[in-house]
Parts: structure tokens; C-alpha cells; sequence
């Protein structure tokens, strides 16, 4: 594809699914992009046009850029730091083990070594989820190592790991936090070609971009909860919170999207970031109630499932098999980072059970994530052979293949015809009629 308009000179630092994504897309809208990771692994990977991760859309688009000539991966943050005119900073923000909030320690190494590399004047853009302040702090860090000139402004990413190259490709907002004009004007150009038939691009100062990324992800986090808390509530009262979120959702006020209840958020977002907000808040002597209380339900939430399967099985439980299908935090990525499956699969084992899994591409990055527990899961290709001789069948992450199995054949194969439907994706009637004891959430 090809865009009629100057090329930039954009590089970006790290090459996770945000720093990696914007670099392909930056540089299939025509921009000379370098990029850069401390992970030479992952560098010389990308340098022969093979993407490590999982993110449909993402290789093909790599492979056309890197052929073109406008996308060159390196292991050097000094040569990203002498290439752009514009340089953002996607490494990780991970949650600091000791209280939650953020750990900047990536993102203020890889900003020394850019301003020792910088050679001339640069913006720097915070593509990373940081702190309120961060910008400021990036800035004092970098004056401490080059004499050029900077800015450092706020961009915080809105894409979600599933669809992210669309969603980089047509964000629904861009939002650009400084003051400084100049810094603006260029990442308004950078920026347009996504923009053209509506202007989305909200400018606002660093602190109110950085906060605006947490309160978004925090309220998506808390409808995630809500909607757990009134499911289990249903379960309780006997009324189907399937119904009561279409209910629900009809009203243009609450809307339907983020309201499917299920067995928790995961993934590398929502929880450290709602952490890092209630630690951020609790610095200046607010407690933040709603997120803590929707951290607090997604914590319980993960384990919904397990508390069915202890239920239905009672004091026969140990030794049973059962049977998982996903793994990874939601369906269309590898990515297993604070995924449910995890708790699941370690409190099944704790209660003496069997378990075989079966993810459609994250099952390698669980098994690595399970550490010692290895040993005790079995990961199978097939999602059938998963289920074979299992007492029941857990559906976890709904990954568009599991969302009409052949039944009859699960039936067949299954020591018992149980199914746990963790995302309400089955038909109660349709399975009970072909045998199977089915549970939901909420239902
Ligand atoms: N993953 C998402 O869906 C998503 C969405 C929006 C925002 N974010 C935010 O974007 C940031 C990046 O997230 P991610 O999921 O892409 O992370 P990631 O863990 O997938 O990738 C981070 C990359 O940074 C590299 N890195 C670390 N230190 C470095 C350094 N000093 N120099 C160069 N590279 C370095 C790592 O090797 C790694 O490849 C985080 O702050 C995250 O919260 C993520």
C-alpha cells in the first residue's frame, strides 16, 4: 500500500505487540522506521521477516516492509536514537512486585541509552502505559545525558492484542499529551494518513494523556466486573444474566459492549494496570473503591469455574481428568500473561486433578509460563484428543473454533458428558438434549 505524503523518520523502542505493531504500520503508511529491542533474539528473528508473536495480520505486514526497505530491526538503541525524528518508547511497564505500581526501570534504561545516542533534536513519545508524571521524569533522565534538545510527549496505545494491527491501522482515538507545538504539529502529520475520514486525534497535556490511558482501561476492567458480580448474582437468584445483559446493554447509555460475564480479565493490561492506578491513588490519600473492588471480584472471578467443578464433583474429585480448551488470556493471541487459565490449572492440580490442554496457538507460552508444574498437564494439539477419556470439559478462552464443537463426538469420546462453559458460548438446551450435565456463568 502507498500513501501520498512524506515520508518521516520514525524509530521505535522494543518490538513487544505494541513497539512491533506500530512499527510495521508506521512503515507501511510510507515512514523510514527503525526498531529497536535489547532481546537479540528477538532482533536477529526480525531481521529474517519471522515475527515471534502471534498478532493476525502482523507477518505479512512485516515481511512487505522489511522488503521495501522502509522497516529495519536492530539491537542498538543508539542507532534507533540517531535515526528518528520522532522516537517512541513501547518497552514494558511490568507491576513492581513490592506494591503494583509500575516498574520504569526498561523504560528509563532504554531512555538513557537513547539520549546518549541522540544527534540531534528529537521528540520522544511515551508509547508505553506510564504513570502520571512520567513524561516529566523521562525528560529530567534524558537532560542528565545528551545536550540536544528534547521533548517527551504522552501517546498512549489503545490497541487491543487480537486485532491490533486494524486497531493501529483505524484507532478510534489518537491521544497526544504535550504542550510544545512543534511536537504537535509532527505527530498530528504522523498521524493524519490514520485519520482521514474523521479527525480523532485529542491533544491535551502529558499528565492528562497519561491518565486518560489508566481511567480507560480501569472503567473497561470494572464493566468486566460488574457484569461478573450481577452473573454470580444471577446464578444465586435463579435468573439468567445472559438475558439481563441484553437487557442491559439495549439502553444507548450502558451500550453492550464489555459486558459478557465470564471467568475474569487477564492479560499483560488490564490487571497491572488497575493496580497501578490504585497505587497511584493511594500515593495521594484516595483509596480509588470502584477499581479496588473490580480488581478485588476479577481476583475471585478467575476461580469461578473451579468452585462449579468442586461442586459438581464434591468429594470424588481427586483423580478425575479434566479437560481444558484455552489457554490464552482471550481468543487470537498467544499471549498468557495474568491469563485465568493459569489459576485455574494451578488450583485443579492442588485438588489432585488430571488436566489436558488445549490452546488453537498459546499453548507452548503456557506450558513455559507453568514453570515446575509442567509436568502434571498434558498439552494436545487437538481439541478432541484434549477431551478424550476427560470427566469433564472446560471451556476457558472462546476462541472462534470452540464455539460449535461436534458434540456427539465430544460425547463419545469424554469419560463423562460434563461441560463447564466458562464463556457462555454453548446452547443449554441444545447440550442437555444430546446428554451432556451443563453449567455456565450466571445462567
Ligand atoms: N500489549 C498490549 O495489548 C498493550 C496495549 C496498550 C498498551 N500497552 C503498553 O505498551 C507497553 C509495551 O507492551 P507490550 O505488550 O508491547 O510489551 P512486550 O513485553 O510484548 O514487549 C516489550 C519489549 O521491550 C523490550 N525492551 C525492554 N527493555 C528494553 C530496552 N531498554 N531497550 C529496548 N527494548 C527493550 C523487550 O525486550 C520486549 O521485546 C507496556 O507499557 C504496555 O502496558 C500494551
Amino acid at each position: 500500500m502507498a500513501y501520498p505524503r512524506a515520508p518521516m523518520k520514525v524509530s521505535i523502542i522494543g518490538t513487544g505487540y505494541v513497539g512491533l505493531v506500530a512499527a510495521a504500520v508506521f512503515a507501511d503508511y510510507g515512514n523510514d522506521v527503525v526498531c529497536a529491542d535489547i532481546d537479540a533474539q528477538k532482533i536477529a528473528a526480525l531481521s529474517r521477516g519471522e515475527v515471534p508473536i502471534y498478532e493476525p495480520g502482523l507477518d505479512a505486514l512485516v515481511a512487505h516492509n522489511l522488503e521495501a526497505g522502509r522497516l529495519r530491526f536492530t539491537h542498538d538503541n543508539g542507532v534507533a536514537a540517531a535515526h528518528g525524528d520522532v522516537i517512541f518508547m513501547a518497552v514494558g511497564t511490568p507491576p513492581r512486585a513490592t506494591d503494583g505500581a509500575a516498574d520504569l526501570t526498561y523504560l528509563l534504561r532504554a531512555a538513557v541509552a537513547v539520549a546518549q545516542g541522540l544527534q540531534r533534536p528529537a521528540i520522544i513519545v511515551n508509547k508505553s502505559t506510564v504513570p502520571v508524571g512520567t513524561a516529566e521524569r523521562v525528560t529530567r533522565v534524558m537532560s542528565e545525558h545528551t545536550d540536544q534538545p528534547i521533548v517527551v510527549a504522552s501517546n498512549p496505545e489503545f490497541l487491543k492484542e487480537g486485532s491490533a494491527v486494524d486497531d493501529f491501522m483505524h484507532p478510534d482515538r489518537v491521544v497526544i499529551g504535550t504542550s510544545d507545538e512543534r511536537a504537535r504539529g509532527v505527530l498530528r502529520r504522523l498521524y493524519q494518513p490514520f485519520c482521514r475520514t474523521n479527525d480523532r486525534m485529542i491533544f491535551m497535556d502529558a499528565r492528562s494523556a497519561e491518565l486518560t490511558k489508566y481511567a480507560s482501561n480501569a472503567y473497561l476492567a470494572t464493566r468486566v466486573s460488574f457484569i461478573n458480580d450481577i452473573a454470580n448474582l444471577a446464578d444465586a437468584v435463579g435468573a439468567d444474566v445472559e438475558l439481563v445483559r441484553r437487557g442491559m446493554g439495549a439502553d444507548p447509555r450502558i451500550g453492550p459492549k464489555f459486558l459478557y460475564p465470564g471467568v475474569g480479565y487477564g492479560g499483560s493490561c488490564f490487571p497491572k494496570d488497575t493496580r497501578a492506578l490504585i497505587t497511584t491513588a493511594r500515593e495521594h490519600g484516595l483509596p480509588l473503591d470502584i477499581v479496588a473492588a473490580a480488581e478485588r471480584i476479577n481476583e475471585s472471578q478467575k476461580l469461578v469455574l473451579v468452585r462449579k467443578v468442586r461442586r459438581h464433583f464434591g468429594d470424588d474429585l481427586p483423580g478425575k481428568t479434566l479437560a481444558l480448551w484455552g489457554l490464552s488470556f482471550k481468543p487470537n493471541t498467544d499471549d498468557v500473561r495474568e491469563a485465568p487459565a493459569l489459576q485455574i490449572v494451578h488450583t485443579l492440580l492442588a485438588d489432585g486433578v488430571k488436566v489436558r490442554v488445549h490452546d488453537p496457538v498459546a499453548g507452548a507460552n503456557f506450558m513455559a509460563i507453568l514453570g515446575d508444574h509442567q509436568g502434571s498437564v498434558t498439552l494436545v494439539e487437538d481439541p478432541y484428543e484434549a477431551a478424550t477419556g476427560a470427566h469433564a470439559l472446560l471451556l476457558v478462552t472462546e476462541w472462534r473454533e470452540f464455539r460449535s464443537p461436534d458434540f456427539e463426538r465430544l460425547r463419545a469420546l469424554m469419560a463423562e458428558p460434563v461441560l463447564f462453559d466458562g464463556r457462555n458460548q454453548w446452547d443449554r438446551g441444545h447440550v442437555e438434549s444430546l446428554g451432556f450435565a451443563y453449567t455456565g456463568i450466571g445462567r
